[in-house]
């Protein structure tokens, strides 16, 4: 249900599993400080009726009513599910922060990867092979010796090997082919040094930057493995590579990570649905009253 704010504003619905999550809180409360009424729904409790020129939404039994904005917070196990709703959203016309084919393409890191080189913004070199009879060949383009071979559904670091030799690597992308999983090789940026930067984009702005540092002995900079986190300046490369890439996956908000290399920044990942909790705690910048502002700034065009 709606949180009651007493004034004018906008209708703004939050999909997301769980409201106490430190994400969706803090968009409730920068929504409510701006006057807008606020409801969270758990996307996996959304049904969808689809029939010609009546597109509907119910959350549980009941419709979803007027809605000015939605604001889809889908993590990586319900993609597919949760661009169904969105996609919905979009044929009742209401306004939606990120778009089902922007959700889609940034949610599959091969394609994303395709995008970006294509675009002419660096990444790790990376390659991928059909099934195991070419991987030592695809791994050889890649290095010939240390690489990062990663599950394409890798979240939190988990799937993301450094590997020693061609040998080994084979071995583990075989393994992960007998149990259904496709894998990427990746060249291994040892310049990075354990770290990568977040770049935090609403609406073509940089809105706050870090750095994560894994833990010695780790070359994963996830929070989740252990990693701590920094303020940090971003270069104007890093910032034209963040704002370009969101751009480019037609993403208005966007975490971009990036690993700092001797030839430039390298993009690694696109996320469309990036956490507050890290940024906000750690540059103090009021992330989700940007990304409020740039609803109104939208919704009332
Ligand atoms: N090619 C690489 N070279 C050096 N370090 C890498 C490379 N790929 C990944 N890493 C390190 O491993 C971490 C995890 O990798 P990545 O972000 O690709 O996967 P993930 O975190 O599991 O996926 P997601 O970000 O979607 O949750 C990165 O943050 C980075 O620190
Ligand atoms: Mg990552």
């Amino acid at each position: 249900m709606y949180k009651e704010t007493g004034s004018e504003g906008m209708r703004i619905l939050i999909l997301s599993r769980n409201a106490s999550l430190y994400s969706t809180q803090s968009l409730i409360s920068a929504a409510i400080k701006r006057g807008h009424q606020i409801q969270v729904a758990d996307h996996l409790m959304c049904n969808l009726i689809i029939e010609k020129g009546n597109p509907q939404l119910y959350v549980g039994l009941d419709p979803i009513g007027p809605v000015d904005a939605v604001i889809p917070r889908i993590g990586a196990s319900a993609t597919e599910y949760g661009a169904a709703v969105i996609r919905q959203i979009e044929a009742m016309g209401i306004f939606t922060s990120v778009s089902s084919e922007a959700l889609l393409k940034a949610r599959n890191k091969l394609h994303c990867m395709q995008l970006l080189s294509q675009a002419g913004l660096d990444i790790p070199k990376s390659g991928i092979s059909g099934g195991d009879l070419c991987a030592g060949l695809v791994y050889e383009q890649i290095s010939h010796e240390k690489a990062v071979v990663k599950l394409l559904s890798s979240t939190q670091g988990l799937g993301v090997i450094l590997t020693q030799s061609k040998n080994q690597g084979i071995s583990i992308i075989e393994g992960f082919h007998r149990v259904g999983q496709d894998v990427m090789i990746q060249e291994f940026v040892s310049d990075a040094k354990g770290s990568d930067i977040r770049a935090f984009v609403v609406d073509g702005e940089i809105v706050g930057s870090m750095i994560r540092q894994a833990v010695p002995g780790e070359f994963r900079s996830n929070i989740h493995r252990g990693a701590s986190a920094f303020m940090v300046e971003l270069t104007d490369q890093e910032r034209h590579a963040a704002i370009t890439a969101s751009k480019l996956l037609g993403l208005s908000i966007a975490g971009v990570d990036i690993l700092r290399s001797s030839r430039g920044p390298l993009i690694l990942e696109v996320n469309a649905s990036p956490g507050l909790e890290g940024i906000e705690g750690t540059t103090k910048a009021d992330i989700a009253g940007k990304i409020i502002s740039y609803i109104e700034r939208h919704v009332n065009k």
